[in-house]
């Protein structure tokens, strides 16, 4: 996107580049993550009001560690370095890196030794945190050594003139106590940013480029009932109306209700054209006598693609396809990311087909899970719907072990609906980050009434966590489990045993499948 001022952060393989880049945007200021070695013409191209060089694992010294390319520090444009960023810099203009005696790990007092724009307003005593092995011991030529601890005594350095900086410690990180002043300072004491960039402005500015680059064009979307997608389709439709069509692929796998609510709020109250398309019975019978997971997996995906691609055939004139990609899904499987950034496993289903000659619409890709939040409710969404917990792609096959039928389906359903209602009904839902039914496939004895039952067994999940890639077992009061349970073996057939799942990630995962 074109941003009037951007601030860019060249990614060495940090694990805090993502928090650089919020820190930033937290700032008010619009910044975007690119590979280490982006070619020096796009960085003209971008014109950015700062270059920030992130950390990483690696040892300038070894051979094939990532490098800089020396143009950058002649461009006029400031440029700070964190950690492995201050490293390069030092060594590429002649300074030199040596390898610490231990590595330095954690909170650490250094003192400000020499006035500094990065320190402007800050006591001369300051608690950083740091993480590193090397350390710069001769500094490059021009350069001012401005603050050290008592084990290293170059902790950070500038050159004044070209306005290029470097510090040892992680500023974007909570521990160093006065890491936000400091990069508020480099943004707007040294790079000179204004602090104008919010949702309203990337509505706005997201809107006019979804416009220039449609033209009179046709768009479609997959509308999946999640987050992302839904925040596509309003912003697309907010910049060409009814030039986007969305398509609703229903798997007949979706909780209690999700479809009649997902068409009421997007047809009824935001006026979007979504092709409601009912394919339960194609899924279903693509499932019989499966049982695997995996090719559970592959089925609904392959399933999903065949519809869609369907779907856009009748359309026709069809140019455009609007997808929900959001910024960590980019450094996760992309060109974004840095030299050694954690590949994660990705659950593909819903993704669409490679072979469409579509020109792709993601203009969600540069914003993070919150920012989409946020610019969903500028667009009118409602808070309940944006803090839904999240839904895998294959939906329920999932969460029904075993073979799939619309009977088992629906006693799915009934129960995980009734586990959703009590935990919104005791206030709990949003302090948990997701929670469902699974329906296993055993039948346990029971007693109703003065009758023996033989019926299937239910397990409650229900997990906190921050990314989803560890998860802790959600602690309940015992009432509301014993309410929960009574509630579901009382009005759910088929279901006369309930136990609750307490196992954490890792080793278990949050889905059954
Ligand atoms: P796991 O089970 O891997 O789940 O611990 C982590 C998160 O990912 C969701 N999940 C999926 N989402 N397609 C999706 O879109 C999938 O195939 C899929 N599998 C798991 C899961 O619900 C949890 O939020």
């Amino acid at each position: 996107m074109k941003h009037a001022e951007k601030i860019l952060i060249m990614d060495f393989g940090s694990q805090y580049t993502q928090l650089i880049a919020r820190r930033v945007r937290e700032a008010r200021v619009y910044c975007e993550i690119s590979r280490h070695d982006l070619p020096l013409e796009s960085i003209l191209k971008e014109k950015p009001a700062g270059i920030i060089l992130s950390g990483g694992p690696d040892s300038v010294y070894r051979e094939g560690s990532p490098s800089l390319d020396l143009r950058i520090l002649d461009l006029g444009i400031p440029v700070l370095g964190i950690c492995y960023g201050m490293q390069i810099i030092a060594r590429m203009l002649g300074g030199t890196v040596e390898r610490g005696k231990e590595r330095e790990y954690g909170k650490t007092e250094i003192k400000i030794i020499r006035e500094n724009s990065l320190y402007r307003g800050l006591d001369e005593i300051q608690i950083v945190w740091m993480s590193h092995g090397d350390r710069v011991k001769e500094v490059p030529k021009k350069f001012t050594i401005t603050s050290r601890s008592e084990s290293n005594p170059v902790v950070s350095i500038a050159d004044y003139e070209k306005k290029i900086f470097g510090i040892q410690f992680h500023p974007e990180v909570n521990h160093t106590e006065n890491g936000m002043t400091m990069i508020r300072n480099f943004l707007f004491g040294v790079c000179a940013c204004r602090a104008d960039w919010n949702m309203a402005k990337f509505l706005e500015d997201s809107v006019r480029d979804i416009q220039e680059k449609v033209g009179k064009g046709k768009v479609i979307c997959a509308l999946s009932g999640g987050v992302d997608s839904a925040v596509t389709a309003l912003l697309v439709h907010r910049a060409i109306g009814e030039r986007l069509t969305c398509i609703f692929v229903d798997n007949g796998l979706l909780r209690k209700n999700e479809a009649e609510e997902l068409l009421n709020r997007f047809r009824m109250k935001f006026h979007l054209n979504v092709q409601h398309v009912d394919a339960s019975n194609e899924f279903l019978n693509a499932l019989q006598g499966v049982d695997d997971p995996e090719q559970k997996r592959r089925i609904i995906g392959n399933k999903f693609i065949e519809i869609f691609e369907r779907e856009a055939d009748k359309i026709g004139d069809l140019e455009f396809l609007a997808q929900g990609t959001i910024y960590p899904d980019r450094i996760e499987s992309s060109s974004v990311k840095g030299p050694s950034a954690v590949i994660k496993t990705h659950h593909n289903v819903g993704g669409l087909p490679e072979e469409m000659t579509l020109n792709l619409v993601e203009p969600l890709s540069e914003l993070f899970k919150d920012e989409v939040r946020r610019l969903g409710i500028e667009l009118g969404l409602d808070a309940e719907f944006l803090k839904r917990h999240p839904f895998p792609g294959p939906g329920l096959a999932v969460r029904i072990i075993g073979e799939v039928t619309v009977e088992r389906a629906k006693v799915l359903q009934e129960a995980d609906a009734i586990f959703i209602e009590e935990l919104k009904k005791s206030g709990l839902y949003d302090q948990v980050s997701q929670a469902f039914a699974v329906l296993l496939p055993i039948r346990t004895v029971g007693v109703m009434g003065d009758a023996r039952t033989y019926e299937n067994v239910l397990a409650l999940r229900a997990v906190h966590t921050l990314d989803f890639m560890t998860a802790d077992w959600f602690g309940f009061p015992h009432d509301f489990l014993r309410r929960v349970s009574t509630r579901i073996v009382n009005e759910v057939r088929g279901v006369n045993r309930v136990v609750y799942d307490i196992s954490t990630k890792p080793p278990s995962t949050v889905e059954w499948e």
